[in-house]
């Protein structure tokens, strides 16, 4: 079993934190969950560290109701306010013709070695964005590949060292040692992506309570990621300021009536065309407003942050990689028309709102847009079927291999076919033991049906 760990997103609006590890058969097991409200963070960034301190510690505190179990690691999202992106290039000879984990570290540490990175900045993924070996273009996964040399080409995630710093006094204040910072960005589109918008590139648009946070995702890397700080709280902000009513009754308005689509079916025929809200300063008075100046007010900001998103995503010329389409997560994705809205503004992409895939659990739903990066967190750190790509320590992470149990029966088989009279493979084998990833040659002679059966099983192993 894998060991324990602590995911935590610090969102503007929550602190999210999830105590889970992998189960036997490296599914994610969620051992405990809490969540406080947020003090002491704006738009991604520590602003009090006493204040996000007790928040983290409140969270952390209520996940740890469930379970005693020490925590071994701590991953936590960060924003992309504070995040630049630079692509990078490597290349190793492999002197032994064989690719093993150690030429994939040494080619994503050379493609890290050959970027610049800005001085005041420290480094949060390398990520291989594909792999060469030789003349083969394109390679997914390298490992085990014969080849003379290996390239890389990455994209490499970097985060102001100061804005880091703070977040681990603030968990430091709490006791809590930061193993590991994941881009929110990339978090989101592990959580809510499938198979096929991974496979064919997408535009993750993760729209929060302060900042929207978008990332063009293609075959497991990252190609291109940027923000914008505003988020459903700037929808708050200019409903109190225009109707003149105080925050927590536009929050409120805002959840119950916002909408986004000009026929709302539902209030027609309940025939609401006007709300009654309190005014600030004396919130004895009320005021009718009728629910198409709300909705006018709604749609104005909803539609300049997509227009911003979009005029980004020109600007960077990645555009093309998005075959798959656009994918919008996040709390203010939960909008009435919001993927209409955002089918205008994009031109016809394809536009889907999405929460993040499920996991199952007895503590906390997890299928909301708002868990969107705390899953991803999770599937980031317990996955098995992760990529390789350096840490912000610089550290490979590798492949979760799953050592398969033969079942008993076909173990037997396999024994009685090796030691078959006649079959002198058994004398034959010697297992190189100290270079797994070298399968020793089996003369054609003993490729005999039990041999075949008994080598698969041998490389599944390994
Ligand atoms: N139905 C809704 N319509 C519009 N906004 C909503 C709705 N439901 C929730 N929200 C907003 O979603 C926000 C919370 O979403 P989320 O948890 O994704 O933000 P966050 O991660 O805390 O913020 P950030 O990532 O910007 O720091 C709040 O501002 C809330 O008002
Ligand atoms: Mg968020």
């Amino acid at each position: 079993m894998g060991s324990t760990l602590l995911a935590i997103d610090i969102g503007s609006t929550d602190v999210t934190a999830i105590i889970a590890k992998n189960d036997l058969d490296y599914k994610i097991n969620i051992l405990g969950t809490g969540i406080e409200a947020s003090d002491g963070i704006n738009k991604g960034l520590i602003t009090n560290i006493e204040l996000a301190s007790k928040s983290i510690q409140n969270a952390v505190l209520k996940a740890r109701r469930s379970t005693s179990e020490p925590i071994e690691s701590t991953v936590v999202a960060i924003s992309g306010s504070y995040t630049k992106g630079i692509r990078s290039m490597g290349s190793v000879n492999v002197p032994n013709g064989i690719i093993t984990e150690h030429e994939i570290n040494q080619v994503m540490q050379m493609a890290l070695y050959n970027a610049t990175i800005v001085p005041e900045y420290e480094v949060v993924h390398v990520i291989p964005i594909f792999f060469k070996v030789d003349d083969s273009a394109d390679v997914d996964n390298p490992l085990n590949m014969n080849g003379a040399r290996l390239e890389v080409s990455v994209y490499i995630v970097t985060a102001k060292r100061t804005a880091l710093t703070n977040l681990k006094s603030a968990f430091k204040e709490s006791n809590i040692e930061i193993t590991n910072f994941v881009l929110n960005g990339y978090a989101t589109a592990i959580s809510v992506l499938d198979e096929q918008q991974n496979k064919f590139g997408s535009l993750v648009i993760n729209m929060g309570s302060t900042t929207t946070e978008f990332v063009c995702y293609k075959g497991g890397s990252i190609l291109y990621t940027d923000f914008i700080p505003v988020g459903s709280n700037h929808i708050t902000n200019d409903l109190s300021v225009m109707l003149h009513t105080p925050h927590n009754a536009a929050e409120l308005i805002k959840i119950k009536y916002g909408s986004l689509l000009s026929n709302n079916n539902e209030d027609d025929h309940l025939a609401i065309k006007k709300i009654k809200i309190p005014r600030i300063g004396d919130e004895q008075v009320t005021e009718e407003i009728s629910l198409v100046d709300i909705r006018n007010i709604i749609h104005a900001r909803v539609e300049e942050t997509l227009i911003l998103v979009k005029q980004k995503l020109s600007r960077s010329g990645i555009a093309d990689n998005l075959d798959a389409g656009i994918v919008i997560t996040g709390g203010m994705s939960k909008l009435k028309g919001i993927r209409e809205l955002a089918t205008l503004v994009f031109e016809n992409q394809p536009v889907k709102v999405a929460n993040p895939k499920n996991i199952k659990n007895g503590y906390m739903n997890f299928d909301d847009s708002a868990m969107a990066t705390i899953v991803g967190l999770l599937f980031y750190s317990l996955d098995k079927n992760r990529n390789f790509e350096l840490d912000s320590n610089k550290k490979l992470r590798r492949k979760i291999i799953e050592k398969k149990a033969i079942p008993k029966e076909e173990a037997r088989e396999i024994q009685r076919d090796i030691r078959q009279p006649g079959n002198k493979s058994n004398v034959d084998i010697k297992l190189k033991t100290e270079d797994p990833t070298q399968l020793p040659k089996i003369s054609k002679t003993n490729k005999g049906k039990g041999m075949a059966r008994f080598w698969n099983k041998v490389s599944e192993w390994f």
